[in-house]
């Protein structure tokens, strides 16, 4: 009661602050494993606290890894090598996407996410009155906060294929690497070309995603790097990509996204074939455990926190409190389909690289995500897979009744 009426003296912006606050010590109180608390603690602080990629400055991280050379030039990894030779036939040009089209969020035809993305009853009840246009411009701003994730991101990817470039032992996983990184400079390319040129600027990194981005430039193991990098955030950001690539009007936004999907499905391939066998020979027992644990907080950090409290200061810090707009997002059914999809992709990766052993399972099962076990790995999925895939079931979602 005290704090309520405490709370309500004070300014929309100063209470905001202290919610945030209050939620960043409650995610790092989540981490139960003191070896991944020592691991995403610093980085929590710089993130969440710091909010060091807020600052308008450059950010410094300082790695640790070790360049892992060979002199010998094995040809240890034939499925690495025949990655690499599809990853060399698959390069393609940012300038051959149709750039010319020209993009307008409002128009309702070519709407960047669906109308019914958020619940328009939710906000009706919690007394959010916007108009046809302003609910467009709206959704436009979401759209634009998940592409400019999606661009942190890549940068994030970008310097970590050339930090595992370096430091993987596999020789054929090297030539392979470098690959990736063209792959990420052109996805830097192609995302900020959109956002500067066809919706007019972008968003600040999530905090969240900061927090990611900056444990996994700073581990000095290799091992994790990948784990982290091509196996969470670019298997979760496959699942984004697929799910925008379906649902959106916009054809110059699908694609884009059609050609990303190829290169991204590659990547995640790549993180697998990876550590599978390192994971599950090669790997002492304790150390595989903590691998597990971290896969599962970084699972759950990347499910809950996800909450575009960027949109939020733009939109609502006046309208409601951070509590209120968290149920919101989270209760849209857009962000809903967005969680489903990323995780179906991610569950059945972990498995495969060993990290869902019989102890940790429970946990997943308590949160619901062990229902994507039994789902394809991204080493049985090609991206031309995935997009026919996503194809039918946009057809079928456009033609109500069909089969
Ligand atoms: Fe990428
Ligand atoms: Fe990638």
């Amino acid at each position: 009661m005290f704090r309520e009426r405490f709370l309500g003296r004070l300014s929309p912006k100063v209470r905001s602050q202290l919610d945030a606050w209050q939620e960043a010590a409650e995610v790092l109180g989540e981490v139960h494993d003191p070896r991944v608390l020592a691991s995403l603690g610093p980085s929590g602080v710089r993130g969440l606290l710091l909010h060091r990629g807020k600052q308008g400055v450059p950010t410094g991280v300082k790695a640790h890894h070790t360049a892992h050379f060979d002199w010998q030039y094995p040809h240890d990894q034939p499925e690495m090598a025949e990655l690499y030779r599809r990853a060399k036939a698959g390069q393609w040009d940012a300038d051959d996407l149709p750039w010319q089209t020209s993009v307008d969020p409002l128009n309702p035809e070519l709407l960047l996410l669906p109308a019914d993305f958020v619940d328009l009853d939710m906000a009706f009840d919690m007394g959010i009155r916007l108009d046809e246009t302003e609910w467009r411009r709206f959704g436009a701003s979401i759209a634009g906060w998940m592409l400019s994730q999606f661009l942190h991101g890549e940068q994030g990817a970008l310097f970590a294929a050339a930090q595992v470039t370096e430091a993987v032992p596999s020789f054929d996983g090297k030539l392979y690497g470098a690959t990736q990184v063209m792959d990420e400079a052109r996805h830097v390319e192609v995302f900020l070309r959109y956002l500067e040129t066809k919706l007019g600027g972008l968003y600040q990194v999530n905090d969240n995603l900061f927090v990611i981005i900056d444990a996994l430039m700073a581990d000095s193991r290799w091992d994790m790097k990948f784990l982290g990098m091509q196996i969470m955030v670019e298997g979760l950001a496959l699942g984004a990509f697929g799910v925008l690539y379906k649902v959106t009007a916009e054809p110059l936004l699908r694609a884009l996204l059609a050609q990303v999907i190829q290169d991204e499905a590659r990547h995640v391939h790549y993180g697998v074939v990876a550590l599978r066998d390192h994971f599950t020979r090669e790997l002492g027992e304790a150390e595989r455990r903590e691998r597990e644990d971290w896969a599962l907080e970084v699972s759950l950090l990347m499910r809950n926190r996800f909450m575009a409290y960027e949109v939020y200061e733009e939109w609502f810090e006046h309208k409601m409190s951070r509590a209120q707009w968290r149920r919101f997002i989270l209760a849209s059914p857009g962000m809903e389909m967005f969680r489903t999809v990323m995780f179906s992709r991610l569950v059945p990766n972990l498995r495969e690289i060993g990290l869902l052993s019989d102890r940790i399972r429970p946990r997943y099962e308590q949160v619901g995500l062990l229902r994507y076990l039994n789902g394809a790995s991204a080493d049985r999925l090609t991206g031309k897979d995935m997009l026919d895939e996503l194809d039918a079931e946009r057809a079928r979602e456009l033609t109500p009744g069909a089969p």
